[in-house]
């Protein structure tokens, strides 16, 4: 049996893998964001990003590293190709953090080998311990993985793990990279690793899987009975492709069916000690924040954080539910936090109230950020009667989107109805603060003011998402407005809310540009599809 610590340790990529997912990319201040709130939720690492792709990715690591760590908070780690350059930018992105992980890794199926990487079998076994020896040179922590796992050979599996444990890995994870394998197969081949690896006992096997066939979170229970305790998920599932194993369904999967698990973990079935550290009251929160800054919008029926997730439709199951909720329940909503919380504050209250409230819902404002937070509170509360906790969130999230900003709306005015062309008026400055103001007509209001919008700031694109959904119910709801934006194949997102769902859509639409004008600048290496020749750090 593996070194076990005892239960599941919840490593978090949703700031590397998840934000490998197209048009999901944060600027610095959103990711560090998410990392406080990855913080919050209680995970135990956090892969904070690739800090060789680019300037852009190094500094957000190492302000992570710097800000979000601490003796008792989570790992903060760094992912590097197997080469000495990755290695070292890594090693120093994640330097301030007291613990610090670098996560390394080389693809191990003969597929990869022959056709990506070009390299032979024993090529790979020279590189593995020299790489991790080498990464053990800068921290005590390192983790090793063999890239698409799931499609190698097992008995060559073999020998690269225990060369990576001899050479100072103390977590090595076995990724099925392209989402191919069933539950029963990632299983048993978590099973062979155990069995097979002779050093086994001095590391924790972790375990990364994509969710192309929908499996990911079943083939990661299966890696659990057999021995994997740490698992790599990101909020919401999302990632590369159809994403990741989703970090709530694994918390929770673990959480509601503890009495299943408990014996694989040595412990009496009844045991009530909890198999994550995660503070599941969190998960709701953090899942939105996620789809608020990535663009990437949960769907509707996704398990435990979809908008449907807890609600009943038919008339038996609401009957049923009303009598005795475990009817048809197996997870209290509230346990992830979900409540309809109303705060008792309206125009009149002031910014201590608001300051309180954010800081029950866990966001600690500068003095700054309070001070806008409060301008956005008193302006929806003359529009909004009873003001939410989700309303509270938008304002918050809407807040990190802005400090990369270069186009600022000034003004949007539409004027529409059944017997008149949908026209916009809008204003913008520019980064250089000149403003200027034009009108456009367009199919509909929204597209008046993005066509508007489009020939005032010259940023060729195409608009291919548009989304709106109420951020709470009744008439003055807050609607959230998702777009997203192609240019030369690569997605750009922006979110916002507001009553007015048009005016949402115009600052949605600027913050998408803003992204689009900040990421095409700042480009960036794909850990997995470029090559390790490419020694060079792009410059920004
Ligand atoms: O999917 C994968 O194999 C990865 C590795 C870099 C861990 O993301
Ligand atoms: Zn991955």
């Amino acid at each position: 049996m593996a070194k076990d610590p005892g239960r599941v340790l919840i490593f978090d990529t949703t700031l590397r893998d998840g934000e490998q997912s197209p048009g999901a990319s944060l600027n610095l201040e959103e990711k560090l964001a998410i990392a406080q709130q990855l913080a919050r939720l209680g995970v135990d690492v956090i892969e904070a990003g690739f800090p060789f792709a680019s300037q852009g990715d190094f500094a957000a690591v190492n302000r992570i590293a710097e800000q979000v760590s601490g003796e008792e908070g989570p790992i903060i780690c760094g992912l590097a190709r197997a080469s000495k350059a990755d290695i070292k930018a890594c090693a120093e992105a994640v330097s301030p953090a007291p613990r610090r992980r670098i996560h390394t890794f080389i693809a191990t199926s003969d597929i990869h080998l022959e056709h990506k990487l070009r390299k032979t079998r024993n090529e790979v076994l020279q590189i593995v311990p020299e790489m991790v020896a080498y990464a053990r040179s800068f921290v005590e922590d390192v983790e090793f993985s063999c890239e698409d796992a799931g499609r190698s050979d097992p008995e060559f599996l073999y020998e690269v793990i225990e060369l990576a444990i001899a050479a100072g890995a103390g977590t090595v994870n076995i990724p099925d990279t392209v989402g191919f394998t069933t539950p029963s197969e990632f299983g048993e081949l978590i099973k062979g690793i155990n069995s097979n690896v002779s050093n086994i006992n001095d590391a924790i096997i972790s375990v990364h899987g994509h969710n192309d066939l929908g499996l990911a979170v079943a083939n990661f229970l299966e890696a659990v009975k057999n021995g994997a305790r740490q698992l790599e998920c990101t909020i919401n599932g999302i990632g590369e492709r159809a994403g990741n194993a989703a970090l709530e369904e694994l918390v929770m999967g673990l959480h509601v069916r503890r009495r299943y698990f408990n014996p694989y973990f040595g412990r009496e079935e009844d045991s009530p000690t909890p198999l994550t550290a995660v503070r599941t009251e969190e998960i709701t929160k953090t899942s939105r924040l996620v789809s608020n800054l990535t663009g990437m919008v949960v769907q509707p029926n996704k398990a435990i954080v979809g908008a449907n997730a807890f609600a009943h439709e038919s008339g038996i199951h609401q009957d049923g539910v009303l009598k005795n909720r475990l009817t048809y329940e197996i997870v209290d909503a509230r346990t992830v936090g979900l409540t309809d919380n109303r705060i008792s504050l309206g125009k009149l209250s002031g910014r201590s109230a608001v300051r309180a409230r954010l800081e029950e819902l866990g966001y600690d404002l500068s003095r700054e950020d309070l001070n806008e937070a409060f301008a956005r509170f008193k302006d929806l509360a003359d529009r909004k009667r009873d003001i939410t906790d989700r309303d509270l969130e938008a304002i918050v999230s809407e807040q990190v989107q802005q400090p990369e900003a270069r186009f600022q709306l000034r003004l949007v005015q539409v004027s529409c109805g059944n017997t008149i062309r949908p026209t916009a008026t809008v204003t913008l400055e520019n980064f250089d603060g000149h403003e200027e103001t034009i009108s456009a007509v367009g199919t509909g209001p929204v597209d008046a003011v993005c066509r508007a919008l489009d020939s005032l700031a010259s940023e060729p694109n195409e608009l291919v998402e548009f989304s709106v959904k109420s951020v709470t119910e009744g008439i003055d709801a807050m609607g959230e407005v998702t777009i997203r934006l192609r240019r030369n194949g690569q997605l750009f997102s922006g979110h916002s809310a507001d009553t007015d769902v048009v005016v949402a859509a115009a600052q949605a639409y600027i913050n998408a540009l803003n992204r689009l004008v900040s990421m095409t600048s700042n480009k960036a290496i794909h850990p997995q599809r470029d090559l390790v020749d490419n020694q060079t750090r792009p410059v920004i």
